[in-house]
């Protein structure tokens, strides 16, 4: 999720780390530390920014010339000085950098106390330290290689010795890395910014690489060992464009990045057929008494509220509301301790979702926070906090944040759902299935993302737009309509397809644009009679329709296909069509994408 940096040659390597790690800031991080090999194996870390590691280094002199880097987006445990990377083994004779999530790390930790060993931090990333040493008979590299077979989950690791200043050991599993070729010194870094001024010559790291990086060579193996090869790279990026990825923005750059984001969210959640929660406390016994649930939260976020609120209605049999914050917080809900409030934010820092969860906890209600920031004030406030591992956020609208929110959300109702007994294991296998099929149709939509930029670069000159849906499509043109707003500046409203009717059938002209979202099976055929009623009327309809479902293609102008997957979790992939077709908008129009006009991306006042 955040920063590596590692360096290996004739320089001192301090310099080069922190330059390094600065480079990496606009990834957004909340703590940083560097490891340097001297006639020391030394680590400085802190929670807070690289300044405040800067501060601390000022009262001593690293000095050595082989290094590790760390930037730190916390996943597991809170942050702070001792959660902070590096981490070192139990003997400190080995310290270790890590990018990602350890899916088994509680069993190997269990484990490995069971041998005796005593852990320092809350971290997934300290039982990898702990887990080398235990293989440790002098060779770093098979040490490494042994500990790595043993892990489950994302991870690019930096790892060094303090018995071996020729060498350090990289691996890259999930989580990006690469490796940087310079004359008599050699890099890592989790992202090419961090070493472009050192070299432009770079081999990208792929699942399962182990990488041996010496001042004057690089020795690449698979996870047995056994030796590969990689193509080098030269980048002729500038700095700006490394940072996002050769994307024009980071709103597309994190877009593209959703197929990995539904990965990572249910990443220790989905196994052998099951959903499971870990990082939920609640237990049965309280379920039994839950009579109503909300979800409250802001804008993007309570859009995936309303998605919650359909599948706690279908999973848990109960009534359930999505409520925005703002209003919630100055009515009188009705809240009791049998009231479950879902506290639903990106950023766990804004306002009035924070004013919502205040008032909720004082009525008596059991809150659960879905986050993204690890640490941040809604998840310190709540009961308990599931965290949807998207990774930092960068661009103002959100995108890959949504995904992750309703994803996670969806698995804590199933996995709610089973724990109250509602929930059958053929329907939990045939679910957990779906889910783990889910990157890979994101990845088919992206794929696609040439169609979508057409139709919103011949639509640009539009100046309103309807999105319309029924059910959890309902809940998907709320998102589209927002995303539309917020970086293009075109008006959009997201409405019940039933609705229009009742009253808004009275502005659509030939001038209008309806995006009409059809992809809820039950339903498809009620949207597709609101379609023809568009077409009567003359507006022109793009519409967001599962494949296999032909017949629209008669009656919309224009249609997107998603892949099919289950009804209740297509929201987490039928929501891409419509980020892409904001950001095509935007982009034809020529828009700040990044960072619209008048918004902030996180909305820390009333
Ligand atoms: C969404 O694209 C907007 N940036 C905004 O609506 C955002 O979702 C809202 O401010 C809530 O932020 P949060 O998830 O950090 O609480
Ligand atoms: N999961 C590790 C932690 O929480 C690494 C997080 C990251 O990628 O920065 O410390």
């Amino acid at each position: 999720m955040c920063g590596i940096v590692g360096y290996i040659g004739g320089n001192e390597a301090l310099p080069i780390l922190i330059e390094g790690l600065k480079r990496l800031e606009y990834r957004g991080y909340d703590s940083a530390g560097v490891a340097i090999l001297g006639d020391n194996l030394e680590v400085i870390k802190t929670q807070g920014r690289i300044k405040d590691l800067e501060e601390k280094l000022k009262n001593v002199k690293l000095k050595g010339t082989i290094g590790l880097g760390h930037t730190r987006w916390a996943t597991h445990g809170a942050p702070n000085d001792i959660n902070a990377h590096p981490h070192y083994s139990e003997s400190k004779n080995i310290v270790v950098v890590h990018n990602g999530i350890i899916e088994n790390y509680l069993d190997l930790k269990k484990m490995l106390i069971k041998e005796g060993h005593t852990f320092r931090s809350d971290t997934d990333t300290e039982v990898i330290a702990y887990l080398i040493e235990d293989f440790y008979e002098g060779d770093l590299l098979q040490a490494v290689k042994k500990a790595v077979n043993m892990l489950e989950g994302s991870f690019a690791l930096g790892v060094m010795s303090r018995d071996d200043k020729t060498r350090f050991i990289a691996v890259r599993k999930d989580s990006p890395l690469i490796v940087g070729l310079g004359k008599g010194e050699n890099f890592i870094a989790s992202d090419i910014p961090a070493i472009l001024n050192h070299t432009k010559d770079v081999i990208i790291l792929e699942n399962g690489d182990i990488a041996e990086i010496k001042r004057d060579t690089v020795n690449l193996y698979n996870l047995k060992l056994e030796p590969i090869k990689r193509n080098i790279q030269r980048i002729n990026w500038s700095v700006e464009d490394a940072k996002k990825g050769g994307f024009k923005h980071f709103m597309l750059k994190e877009i593209f990045e959703e197929p990995r984001v539904i990965k990572d969210a249910m990443r220790g959640r989905v196994r052998d057929g099951k959903i499971e929660i870990p990082d939920l406390a609640l237990s049965k016994d309280f379920l039994k008494n839950v009579n109503r649930v909300y979800f409250v939260a802001c804008g993007t976020a309570y859009h995936a509220g309303v998605v919650g609120r359909y599948a706690t209605e279908k999973f848990l049999l109960l009534p359930a509301e999505a409520e925005v914050a703002s209003e919630f917080r100055y009515r009188d809900p009705v809240i009791d301790k049998n009231t479950l409030v879902f506290v639903v934010s990106q950023s766990g820092e804004t306002a009035d979702t924070l004013a919502a969860l205040r008032l909720a906890k004082k009525k008596g209600a059991y809150t659960i926070g879905i986050v993204n920031v690890v640490g941040s004030s809604v998840s310190r406030e709540t009961h308990d906090t599931v965290y949807v591992n998207a990774g930092p956020e960068i661009a103002v609208a959100s995108t890959k944040a949504y995904v992750a929110q309703v994803e996670t959300i969806l698995l804590v109702i199933l996995y709610l759902a089973k724990l109250s007994g509602k929930l059958g294991r053929e329907t939990e296998k045939k679910y957990a299935d779906a889910f783990l099929k889910l990157p890979e149709l994101a990845q088919e939509i992206l794929g696609q993302s040439d169609k979508i930029a057409q139709f919103a670069a011949n639509m640009k000159t539009i100046e309103e737009t309807f999105f319309i849906g029924r059910n959890l499509d309902y809940a998907l043109s709320l998102e589209g309509a927002l995303k539309l707003k917020e970086i293009s500046y075109v008006h959009a409203e997201g409405y019940p397809a039933g609705e229009l009717k009742h009253g808004p059938l009275a502005l659509v002209t030939s001038r209008s644009l309806i995006i009409a979202v059809d992809t809820y099976t039950p339903l498809r055929e009620k949207t597709l009679s609101n379609i023809k009623e568009v077409k009567a009327r003359n507006g022109k309809v793009l519409s967001i329709a599962s494949e296999g479902y032909e017949k629209i293609k008669d009656v919309a102008d224009a249609v997107f296909y998603v892949p099919k997957t289950l009804d209740e979790l297509s929201p987490v992939i039928s929501v891409i069509p419509l980020q892409l077709f904001a950001y095509y908008m935007a982009e034809a129009r020529g828009l700040d994408i990044d960072k619209p006009r008048n918004l902030a991306k996180s909305v820390t006042v009333e």
